[in-house]
């Protein structure tokens, strides 16, 4: 009841967020623009009219994507960053707000991924690792929570893993920080409910891009090759496809991939099988 209240006062206010369909003039920010998840929902998105802001490091491949995006590219803004530099991210959300006045939805997807035994990972690996995947996230998170709760309205998506609820060989770094996302944004929802704000994680099982070939190995040098599961993924547009219509459903978690996201429920009722089934799985 309160949330209708809540809506209904952020439509008297707003009334421009009136879309006829989920995300047309909504202004959405997605991190980890410049390629895979990231890019595919820039696409999904500008299909749907949505305003964008593109943000990862590389200014070029972010002016590739708003390129190839639908619409008008004068809705379709460049902000290049650094989520490990998390001094720096307030000052970018100050921009994205002075350009758009409000942002609708905050898509906190970019991240990196690492391979390499607990015991072989160099403490900056791990430190890397949990800057830009969950300090990076907290950091953008933080700088735009004022203005949402001041307008009584937002969504934000935080790209979590299946091994933000489940570890396995080599991910320990990797694990530990969409782990860690999921207890900062399941406290933060029950927070942030009563002005309206809603959470999304999301649990991306295989796909198709290059996560694996970005993953840090435990010296800090570059895998660079492509993972088994994610050569057999979904692809990056049929997963956003099959997000979109879920998030503007203001799920809480959603798990989206093939077979390995039994992992998921196994771990909730069989934990123990599923270690069973992890000592015998090959990760690569
Ligand atoms: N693909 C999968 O199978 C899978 C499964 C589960 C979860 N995920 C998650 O999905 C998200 C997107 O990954 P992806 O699969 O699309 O892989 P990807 O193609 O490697 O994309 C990663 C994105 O994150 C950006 N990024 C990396 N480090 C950054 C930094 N320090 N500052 C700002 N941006 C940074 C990259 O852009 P720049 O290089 O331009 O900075 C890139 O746009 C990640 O959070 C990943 O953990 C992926």
């Amino acid at each position: 009841m309160l949330r209708l209240f809540h809506h209904f006062i952020s439509i008297v206010r707003n009334p421009q967020t009136i879309a006829l369909m989920p995300f047309e003039n909504n202004v959405a920010w997605i991190t980890g623009a410049s390629s895979g998840i990231g890019e595919a929902l820039a696409y999904a998105l500008s299909n749907r009219g949505a305003k964008l802001i593109l943000s990862s490091r590389r200014e070029e491949a972010l002016k590739e994507v708003k390129e190839k995006c639908a619409g008008d590219p004068a809705h379709i803004q460049v902000l290049p960053l650094d989520l490990a530099a998390t001094d720096t991210l307030e000052k970018k959300a100050q921009q994205a707000l002075d350009r758009y006045g409000d942002i609708d939805y905050l898509f906190n997807n970019g991240g990196i991924s690492q391979r390499s035994l607990a015991v072989d990972t160099n403490f900056e690996v791990l430190r890397k690792v949990m800057e830009v995947n969950f300090f990076g996230s907290v950091a953008l998170t933080k700088a735009l929570l004022p203005s949402m709760i001041e307008r009584q309205s937002g969504h934000i998506v935080v790209t979590s893993s299946v091994m933000g609820k489940f570890g396995t060989r080599l991910r320990s770094s990797y694990a530990a920080s969409k782990h860690a996302l999921h207890g900062y944004f399941d406290s933060l929802r029950q927070e942030v409910h009563e002005h309206n704000i809603r959470v999304t994680l999301v649990c991306p099982g295989f796909v198709k891009t290059d996560v694996t070939r970005n993953m840090l190995e435990g010296d800090g040098s570059r895998h660079n090759k492509m993972g088994k599961g994610q050569q057999d993924g979904l692809s990056p547009d049929a997963f956003a496809e099959k997000l979109l219509p879920k998030i503007s459903r203001g799920k809480n978690e959603i798990y989206i991939g093939g077979k390995e996201i039994v992992g998921v429920y196994l771990k909730r009722w069989a934990p123990g099988l599923l270690n069973k089934l992890l000592l015998k799985s090959d990760v690569t």
